[in-house]
């Protein structure tokens, strides 16, 4: 299950259906689709409320926890950030986007930093990875920022909007917190 996550200015939680109309506005702006793979953009109708429907059950089989990113301040839902969780591997994959008016606020390293702790802590796992597009520095710098390494560069990995898009790998195992403190 999707447990509730604190920090200093933000409150982690799961999705809920009532979430639907702000996720498809934040989340159907061009800028923010650019840079992620699995945001349709137009965002359809009706996409929102799948996912957030989706975002419960994925989490009870324990392949992906999705959390709604709420400013503690006002409320105001910001964005998303998840886990999705390769089993056999004990890793996860790190997600994460925000509304544009909200970004270089230092949300999403505060968040991914949270989430961070929740994967390697509640969840046992034992590496989490992020991977962004060379042409997303900001998401690299979160990386970076939270305490991942660089662990390559691949190019032309992906196609986004048909063009071949370069990549950049980072990652963080359970030792490497270990050491840290
Ligand atoms: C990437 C994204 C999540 C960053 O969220 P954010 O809350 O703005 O990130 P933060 O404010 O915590 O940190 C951003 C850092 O990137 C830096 N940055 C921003 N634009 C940059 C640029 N063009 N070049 C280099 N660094 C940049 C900021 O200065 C900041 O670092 P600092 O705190 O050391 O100054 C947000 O821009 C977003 O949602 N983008 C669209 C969706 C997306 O790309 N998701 C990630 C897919 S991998």
């Amino acid at each position: 299950m999707i447990p509730v996550l604190e920090t200093e200015r933000l409150r982690l939680r799961p999705l809920e259906p009532s979430d639907a109309d702000v996720v498809q506005t934040l989340a159907g702006s061009k800028e923010v689709a650019s840079t992620t793979l699995s945001i349709p953009h137009p965002y359809p109708d009706g996409a929102a409320e799948a996912w957030i429907g989706s975002t419960h059950q994925s989490a009870a089989i324990g392949e992906h926890y999705a959390f709604a990113i709420m400013r503690k301040d006002d409320g105001a839902l910001l964005g998303c950030i998840g886990l999705g969780v390769t089993k056999p591997h004990n890793r996860a994959e790190l997600g994460y986007w925000l509304g544009v008016q909200y970004w270089g606020q230092g949300y999403v390293t505060e968040a991914a930093r949270r989430i961070l702790t929740f994967g390697f802590t509640e969840l046992s796992l034992n590496k989490i990875v992020a991977i962004a597009m060379t042409k997303n520095p900001a998401s690299a710098s979160v990386m970076r920022k939270i305490g991942m390494k660089h662990e390559g560069t691949f190019h032309q990995h992906i196609m986004k909007w048909g063009v071949y898009e370069d990549v950049v790998y980072y990652g963080m195992v359970k030792a490497d917190i270990v050491e840290t403190t």
